[in-house]
């Protein structure tokens, strides 16, 4: 026998059965962004390397360690798995020209990657829905996408998804910030691990965000950038703020939020939960001013997010709100005309819009009826000859007591909807 392959580490399969809270997250979210009015778009899953490297920062994690890169075999190009959204959605809005006439508030979705090291609620493909509002100065839309943030919690049933926000200035706030780093961190330089010692000229914002945890206490210690905003950075923070309070959404102020990628400024904010363990970020983003024409467009302000579909879900699960996805009826039918009207009243119910699994392979009733069972649905249609021969079908409700009716062709679908009762508006039971 050949060996059975197997995934590649850290790249998952959504099973069918994971495949209702897929639906209803990516669902509900959808339907939330477009209350907004953010507007669906896809972008490749392949980009040139260099947008990433211009955009996301060559001293980061993602684009030191953890991006799939490889050359086109034809030209020699080097290509890169997208680590995530943003950069090709403003290669493709400059491209496009999608901005210059008046801004854009956009969504999309879809598998991202990172060769980081596999873990609970962490993998090398997982998947992003990201919401960019570009050309947008702010704060008034910085608000905007924490407040859609918030509502689609609450239409998810999650509480206790906690808000962290920060300002990390502007350009030149920033550059007064990391000659501070660096004086700081080279009087501590002992201390500090291979990767901080590379980064501490190159790029001293990153060392803030290590994951090494013997860092942590020097982290702390850091000159914070927030205490040394100029005025125009402290007015939009400030502005922020009042925002929130007016909607009334509850944040903390962490000045060590400074996120894992370069492009932003002003800004930033992440959605945390304590019911994943150490991957709780379960949203994260922020302003991006200068991206534009980092990546050669015209400059144009923006700001955006993204969240972790694979942790969302977890989550859900966690919260014990996910169900498993079920068909409305399974069709049991025996002999030929039974067959006849099986498929007739089949397509019948599918046209009113009910989930139905016509039985297919034969065999007798009592094993077409274990497979109804075991399909989860609610209801089995019986048809047999005599019940065709009268049009007539037997709708039994296979949970709560399994009684059976016997219903005229005429009655079916009044009927069949006064049975089929217990799915939510995503068909799951
Ligand atoms: P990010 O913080 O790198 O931001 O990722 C956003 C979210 O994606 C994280 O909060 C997490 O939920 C999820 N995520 C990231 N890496 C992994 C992984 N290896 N496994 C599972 N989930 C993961 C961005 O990607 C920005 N593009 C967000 C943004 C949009 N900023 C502005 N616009």
């Amino acid at each position: 026998m050949a060996t059975a392959l197997q995934a590649v580490r850290g790249m998952n399969d959504v099973l069918p059965d994971e495949a209702c809270a897929w639906q209803r997250f990516e669902d509900t979210a959808r339907d939330v962004f477009e209350r907004y009015g953010y507007r669906h778009l896809r972008v490749p899953i392949v980009e040139p390397t260099p947008l990433f490297v211009r955009s996301i920062g060559e001293h980061t994690d993602v684009v030191e360690k953890e991006m799939y890169t490889f050359d086109d075999k034809l030209n020699g190009d080097s290509l890169t798995l997208r680590p995530e959204a943003t950069a090709g959605i403003v290669r493709a809005a400059i491209e496009h020209s999608l901005t210059y006439e008046r801004p854009l508030r956009v969504w999309t979705g879809g598998p991202m990657f990172r060769h980081e090291r596999p873990q609970k609620g962490r993998y090398r493909q997982f998947h992003q829905l990201d919401v960019e509002a570009l050309g947008f100065a702010g704060p008034d839309v910085d608000a905007e996408q924490i407040v859609m943030l918030a509502r689609l919690w609450r239409a998810l049933g999650l509480d206790g998804i906690a808000l962290t926000i920060n300002s990390i200035g502007d350009a030149d706030e920033r550059r007064a910030h990391r000659a501070a780093l660096i004086e700081y961190f080279e009087r501590h330089r002992s201390d500090l691990d291979d990767d901080a010692q590379r980064r501490l000229h190159a790029n001293p914002l990153r060392i803030l965000d290590s994951k090494n945890p013997a860092l942590a206490g020097l982290i702390a210690d850091a000159p914070r950038l927030l205490d040394g905003l100029g005025a125009a950075s402290r007015a939009h923070f400030d502005a922020l703020r009042a925002l929130l309070d007016e909607a009334g959404i509850g944040y903390t102020i962490e000045p060590r939020l400074v996120r894992g990628l370069d492009y932003y400024n002003r800004t930033v904010f992440e959605w945390v939960t304590d019911a994943l363990g150490a991957q709780g970020t379960v949203a994260g983003g922020g302003r991006y001013d200068g991206l534009f024409e980092a990546l050669g467009g015209k400059p144009t302000p923006a700001c955006g997010f993204a969240i972790g579909i694979e942790r969302m879900i977890l989550l859900l699960h966690a919260e014990g709100a996910t169900r498993v996805t079920a068909p409305d009826a399974y069709v049991v039918h025996v002999g030929e005309r039974a067959g006849v009207l099986a498929r007739r009243v089949a397509e019948s119910l599918r046209d009113h819009g009910a989930s139905i699994v016509l039985h297919a392979g034969g065999g007798s009733f009592k094993s077409q009826m274990k497979k109804a069972d075991a399909s989860g649905a609610r209801l089995a249609l019986i048809i047999g000859d005599d019940e065709a021969s009268v049009e007539t079908v037997a709708i039994k409700t296979l949970r709560d007591g399994g009684e059976q009716v016997a219903v005229p062709l005429r009655d079916l679908h009044a009927r069949f909807a006064a049975l089929n009762t217990s799915k939510d508006e995503y068909g799951c039971l």
